[in-house]
This record gives structure tokens, C-alpha cells and sequence, in this order.
């Protein structure tokens, strides 16, 4: 059931949902969320099982402020301190060692916990009247059956499960601002590691932290928004240099009917049929957007979809990250 997020008794009710174990999706600033009471391991065994998540993936605990951090942390280390000062509120998720015996099912039973404070009125009012009914963190992942396309609208949510689950209540707040989702840091060794970029750049969150990132290791905690093959469109994705998709183009002629190119140049002499979007010029554009157009291209019925390969610049890391899972999933 789709609620006006901007009302106070949405709010409300959403709350007494979340503490009373039921399932609430909610927007923030990156994607929308699908949560439930993060200490309550029934409630969170809910979302793995409407979502289809595997197992031993864990969920970002979302928390109103860094207080509420300290319920799930052992120890917050000073490189997580750094960060959380530098980016929370904000699009930024920290790895850190978790309190014993607190949110077991929502780490899938890791050692570590995943802990965000979103930057979004809507998922700051619903922490904040969770809070006063005694529940200290939400867990929740992206709002999209797993292994899919996130959900940056409420419609969005709606349509990955709505079928499946016509009571849960989804919280709108129209589309989301950045649109992909938080970069996650693993802070809980004595070098950062970036298990997943967002559009917070490498640089941003080397100076906040004052010392250069790590590539995630054989070791590395499992992330499911770090497997080679996710947020899938239902066509498949093959990303293309321009000059490739020109002439790839130019090749399939008129025979390109379940065809779909997104790319920021516009490839001259596109044959009829081919549904052709416009990647925009700047990052955070196509970062806001992709999602809803993976989607929209998607509800086309295309078989494949041709993307013209992003910029290489740090600023496109998220994006190009994002895709570059994309096309592996077919
Ligand atoms: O922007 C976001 O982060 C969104 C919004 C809703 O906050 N959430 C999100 O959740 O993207 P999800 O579950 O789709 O992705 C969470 C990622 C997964 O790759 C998960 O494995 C990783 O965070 N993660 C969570 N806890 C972890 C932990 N303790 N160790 C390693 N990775 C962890
Ligand atoms: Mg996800």
C-alpha cells in the first residue's frame, strides 16, 4: 500500500509497522530500502524471503545519527569516525566489528555490520519515530528482488512486489536523488577497503579517511552488490566504446527491431525501431537516472540493450560499476 511519505501519520504508521516486525519499504537519498526492525531476527528473515536474497548476504543497517550507531557497533575505529563525520548524513555505508548478540540475521552472521544514515527527510522521519518506539536500527536492502534493478521510485517498488506482497506499506518519496546505491567502506581492518562504489569519488573518501583505499581482497566480506553479475535489466546489457556501437549499428541495419541504445552521443541513421535514450552528459544526471531507464527500456520488451561505455573519470566510477554488473548477468 503506497503512503504519502510527507504525511505525519504515514509516518506514524509505518513506525508502529516496523515495531511490530512487518516489513516497510522507504526512499532514501540512493535507492529505496526494504526494511524491518534490524533486532528482531523474524522480521529480517521477512525481507530475505520476500526479496529471494540467498542466505549469508548481509543488510546495511540504517540508523538516525551516529548515537544510534553505537547499539550495533563493538567499537566505532577512528577511520570509520572520519568517515561517518566527513559523509553522514549522507550516501556512504561503514563496515565495522558488531556488538555481540545484537542484529545477527540482518549480518547474515558476520563478525562486521553494514551501518548508513541516509540523507532523506522521509527515511530521517521514519528512523527518528522508530526510535521512539524503541527500535534503534533498520535493516534494509535496495527495495528489488534480488540479483535485479534497484528501485529509485516508489512505483518502482511497487511493481518488484506488489504482487507478492499487496500489504506492504511503501513509503513515497518521489524519485531518488542520486540513484545508485551508498558507497560501502569496510573499516573494520586497519586499511579502508571499497567494497563498493557510489558517487561519493575515491579522492572524497581518501581525504576524509587520510589514507588511501584498498581493493577488496580474496577475503573480503560476501556482498551481493559486489557479485560480478547484478542489477540486471530483464534484456541483456553489453556495454560498447562509441566507435564500436557505430559501426555495430551500421552493420545490424534495418534488422535492430528489439534493439535499445542508450548513449551520450546519437548515433547517426539509428534504424526505425530501435528505442534510442540519451545517457546525460553529467554523472550525477545518469547516476539519477539509470536505474528508471534500465526499467523503462525494459517494459520496451528489447532483448538487448547497447550502452555506449561511460567516461573514465572518477566521478563515473558508481555508473560505470553499476552496468559493467549489469552486463554480466546475461
Ligand atoms: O544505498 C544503499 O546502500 C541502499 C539503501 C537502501 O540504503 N541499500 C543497499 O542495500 O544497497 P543492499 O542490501 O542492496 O546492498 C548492501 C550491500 C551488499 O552488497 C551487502 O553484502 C553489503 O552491503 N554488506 C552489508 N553488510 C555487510 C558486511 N557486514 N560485510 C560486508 N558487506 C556487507
Ligand atoms: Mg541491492
Amino acid at each position: 500500500m503506497l503512503l504519502d511519505g510527507l504525511a505525519p501519520a504515514s509516518i506514524a504508521r509505518a513506525a508502529d509497522a516496523l515495531a511490530a516486525g512487518e516489513l516497510v519499504a522507504f526512499p532514501t537519498e540512493t535507492v529505496y530500502g526494504l526494511g524491518a526492525r534490524a533486532d528482531d531476527d523474524a522480521a529480517v528473515a521477512k525481507i530475505f524471503a520476500l526479496k529471494g536474497r540467498p542466505a549469508g548476504h548481509p543488510l546495511i543497517v540504517h540508523v538516525d545519527g551516529r548515537a544510534h550507531a553505537d547499539r550495533f557497533a563493538a567499537a566505532l575505529p577512528p577511520l570509520a569516525e572520519r568517515l561517518i563525520d566527513a559523509f553522514w548524513p549522507g550516501p556512504l555505508t561503514v563496515i565495522v566489528a558488531r556488538a555481540s548478540g545484537v542484529a545477527g540475521a540482518a549480518a547474515a552472521g558476520q563478525p562486521t555490520i553494514g551501518l548508513r544514515c541516509p540523507a532523506h527527510p522521509v527515511a530521517h522521519a521514519l528512523l527518528a519515530a522508530a526510535a521512539e518506539r524503541g527500535v534503534a536500527g533498520v535493516a534494509a536492502p535496495s527495495a528489488n528482488r534480488f540479483g535485479r534493478v534497484s528501485a529509485t521510485s516508489a512505483m518502482h517498488v511497487i511493481e518488484e512486489f506488489g504482487a507478492d506482497a499487496t500489504d506492504l506499506l511503501v513509503l513515497d518519496g518521489g524519485a531518488t536523488r542520486i540513484g545508485i546505491e551508498s558507497a560501502i567502506v569496510d573499516c573494520s581492518t586497519d586499511t579502508p577497503v571499497l567494497l563498493r562504489p557510489g558517487m561519493l569519488t575515491r579522492e572524497q573518501i581518501e581525504s576524509a579517511a587520510g589514507m588511501p583505499l584498498a581493493e577488496p581482497g580474496i577475503g573480503a566480506p560476501r556482498a551481493p552488490g559486489t557479485l560480478a553479475a547484478h542489477y540486471a535489466p530483464r534484456a541483456r546489457l553489453r556495454i560498447m566504446e562509441s566507435g564500436m556501437l557505430r559501426t555495430a549499428l551500421q552493420v545490424l541495419g534495418s534488422d535492430s527491431l528489439k534493439l535499445a541504445v542508450y548513449s551520450r552521443s546519437i548515433p547517426s541513421g539509428l534504424a526505425p525501431g530501435v528505442v534510442h535514450r540519451r545517457m546525460p552528459a553529467r554523472p550525477e544526471q545518469a547516476a539519477h537516472e539509470l536505474f528508471a531507464v534500465l526499467r523503462e527500456l525494459d517494459r520496451h520488451g528489447v532483448a538487448l540493450i547497447w550502452v555506449e561505455e561511460p567516461p573514465s573519470g572518477p566521478e563515473w566510477e558508481g555508473v560505470r560499476d553499476r552496468l559493467r554488473r549489469a552486463a554480466a548477468a546475461a
